[in-house]
């Protein structure tokens, strides 16, 4: 039988049990998670497994990166089971800390991103989200010192900006992104998609159907505004009340306006009920 990853509780834990893969000259990889863990995590815990000798994957439900309208007390949770899963991964050690761990009593500082993370696109809908993220990932990256850590492409907007926080404040890692894991109809997985009603799960796949026709038709020369416009409406059929569908340029998240000014990245965002999705692609 597989072993069980080592729980860390504590910085001090968490440290004292990486101290010996690093005198062993061993590298480490960071999995940040917020649990409930689906095949999509395992995908960024296989290439954490290719990318390095030891393992970490945090759990943490963040609460500063949840407005007070948002899902924070209904975000799934299922710790034991992500144990389970990380078990059978062959996962070396898990970073979970409570709220009061990370965040002690007089905590009082917060990273306020600019650049991609000010795009009008995540920021515009969840002002708070990037500030929570970027705090939260530094401290992950401080206090397990890795390599080189592993974010999904799902979450385009973050990954960007913690890829510059890593740059700006030199922090001695690699930030790598991964492609999105889909079920068989393109739905992207994600934690959330567990609040999806039947019918609504139904809709979710025109998401990625209207991004893939966008970036067909874009590639193939035709106007981005006009072909942007048609995927808001065709989501909008699918009973989506949509927050955003923008191309930008896939670095910095600036408008473009032409294939010619740069590698573009089509973001996607919209609610069905009461569920609200993300997604992207790159043309
Ligand atoms: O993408 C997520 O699961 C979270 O935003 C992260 C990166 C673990 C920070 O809380």
């Amino acid at each position: 039988m597989a072993q069980r990853p080592t729980v860390a509780r504590t910085v001090a834990k968490l440290r004292s049990l990486l101290s010996p893969y690093r005198a062993r000259g061993q590298s480490i990889a960071l999995v940040p998670t917020m649990g409930a863990l689906h095949r999509g995590h395992l995908a960024l815990v296989k290439e954490a497994q290719r990318r390095a000798r030891r393992v970490v994957v945090s759990i943490f439900v963040n609460p500063t990166q949840f407005a007070p309208h948002e899902d924070f007390g209904s975000y799934p949770r299922r710790f034991a089971a992500d144990i389970e899963v990380l078990t059978e991964a062959k996962v070396d050690m898990v970073w979970a800390p409570a709220a009061e761990v990370m965040y002690p009593d007089g905590f009082a500082t917060r990273i306020a991103p600019q650049g991609a993370a000010l795009a009008g696109l995540e920021d515009k809908f969840r002002p708070h989200f990037f500030g929570g993220v970027a705090t939260v990932v530094a401290k992950l990256f401080t206090q397990v010192s890795p390599d080189v850590a592993i974010f999904g492409q799902k979450d385009y907007q973050q990954l960007r900006v913690v890829t510059q926080m890593a740059k700006d404040l030199d922090l001695p890692l690699k930030v790598i992104g991964l492609k999105t894991v889909r079920e068989k109809d393109g739905l992207a997985l994600s934690s959330r998609n567990v609040y999806l009603s039947e019918l609504e799960r139904g809709h979710a796949p025109a998401l990625y159907r209207t991004l893939e026709e966008c970036a067909a038709r874009i590639k193939a020369g035709e106007p981005i505004e006009m072909v942007l416009e048609e995927g808001r409406a065709q989501i909008a059929l699918a009973e989506f009340t949509l927050d955003y569908l923008e191309a930008r340029h896939a670095l910095t998240l600036a408008p473009i306006a032409s294939v010619k000014d740069g590698p573009i990245r089509l973001l996607v965002a919209a609610k069905i009920g009461k569920t609200r999705l993300i997604d992207n692609l790159g043309v």
